[in-house]
């Protein structure tokens, strides 16, 4: 867990203590107390944070499991927001970094209750080969510490999460088999039974199990932008909607009878609620019924939307502009066939008087 509201998720739902892991890079004196009072692993993101746990360990026994976090800096992956294994990344004790690995491992033989090393090397994103290295540094610095140490004081590898997850199918892919026979080819010592082993995947085992369902509310356009208006937003995929390449979800679009629309992401679309399809029909207009035609929205409305689906690939720019245009000079046709003060099969007149233009028709 990384939040209180985890924890609380966690504990209601009956996990043991012994099977969690605080892994919070911002944890409060408050959280590490009851962390360690109920006997939860923490791993500590940084020095400052490892003062707190040293305080806290010492004013109170504990059956906590406590770690380190480090940042192996192996490098990025796809994407760059979410790398944690850059030169700079934000989480963990960075281990390049001039004089690191030498406190870091000083740490540990400072305190004899310091038991697990943990790294997580990027959330999604990351290539399997990129993330073993990952792995690979860490348990390096592990043998490093325990033949300084003189006996195996890193009994516990925590490797974080960070498996990717291919979002365009439901296909898993890479799988976990993958990643532990890259692990295994890569750091053998790490799975021959001599280290504890914790893993901490979140999006590769949430996100093919899980269908959000959400109503739409409204459907409207916004400058020939079709847009559904529904339930599901920012609250509930942040990610989506403020890098929708990086996070595409797939989304699909139901009618009121349950029927699938036919409906497809776009890509470069901001924001997860906007569909291909059509909307759902609406009420005649009060004009509409009251003469009797039909609604001469609907068409330009398809329209607007079979635009706004081809915009974002410019070879379509041109023949879209031809589209519109058609479109309108059918609609401008429609619109005098059925103006009352023509007569048809009249010639049509421009009179022009001062500065206003009328339209009238002889025989
Ligand atoms: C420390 C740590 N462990 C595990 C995870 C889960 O990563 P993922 O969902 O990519 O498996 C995260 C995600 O940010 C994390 O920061």
């Amino acid at each position: 867990m990384a939040s209180p509201g985890e924890l609380a998720l966690a504990r209601a739902a009956g996990i043991a203590p012994a099977d969690t892991v605080l892994d919070s890079p911002a944890k409060t004196p408050a959280e590490l107390r009851q962390a360690l009072a109920l006997g939860i692993a923490v791993n500590a993101d940084n020095p400052q944070e490892l003062a707190r746990v040293d305080a806290l360990v010492q004013s109170a026994p504990t059956a906590s499991p406590v770690g380190l976090r480090v940042n192996p800096q192996i490098g990025g992956g796809a994407i760059g927001a979410l790398s944690t294994a850059t030169a700079t990344s934000k989480f963990g004790v960075p281990l390049l970094d001039e004089g690191a690995r030498e406190w870091v491992i000083r740490a540990f033989l400072d305190r004899p209750w310091l038991t697990r090393l943990h790294a997580h090397s990027g959330s999604q994103g990351m290539p399997l080969e990129m993330m073993a290295r990952g792995v690979e540094a860490t348990y390096e610095l592990a043998e490093e510490i325990n033949g300084r140490a003189g006996r195996r004081q890193v009994d516990t590898i925590d490797i974080g999460g960070g498996l990717p997850v291919n979002f365009g199918s439901d296909e898993e892919s890479p799988t976990h088999a993958q990643y532990a026979r890259r692990l295994k080819a890569r750091v053998p010592g790490l799975l021959d039974g001599r280290y504890g082993l914790v893993t901490e995947f979140g999006r590769s085992l949430l996100a093919k199990h899980g269908t959000l369902l959400a109503r739409v509310e409204y459907a409207k356009e916004a400058g020939g932008r079709p847009i559904a208006v529904t339930h599901a937003g920012v609250q509930v995929a942040t990610r989506t909607v403020y890098a929708p390449l990086s996070w595409p979800l797939r989304i699909a679009a139901y009618d009121a009878q349950g029927a699938q629309e036919r409906a497809r992401r776009r890509p470069g679309h901001r924001g997860p609620g906007l569909l291909r399809g059509r909307p759902a029909r609406r009420e005649p207009s009060a004009a509409a019924a009251r003469t009797g035609r039909p609604r001469r929205r609907a068409g330009h409305r398809r329209l607007l939307l079979r635009a706004a689906l081809l915009v974002q690939q410019p070879c379509q720019a041109r023949h879209l502009r031809l589209l519109a245009a058609r479109r309108r000079r059918t609609l401008r046709r429609r619109a005098r066939a059925a103006d009352p003060r023509r007569d048809r099969g009249g010639v049509r007149r421009r009179i022009g008087t001062g500065r206003a233009a009328v339209s009238v028709s002889t025989t």
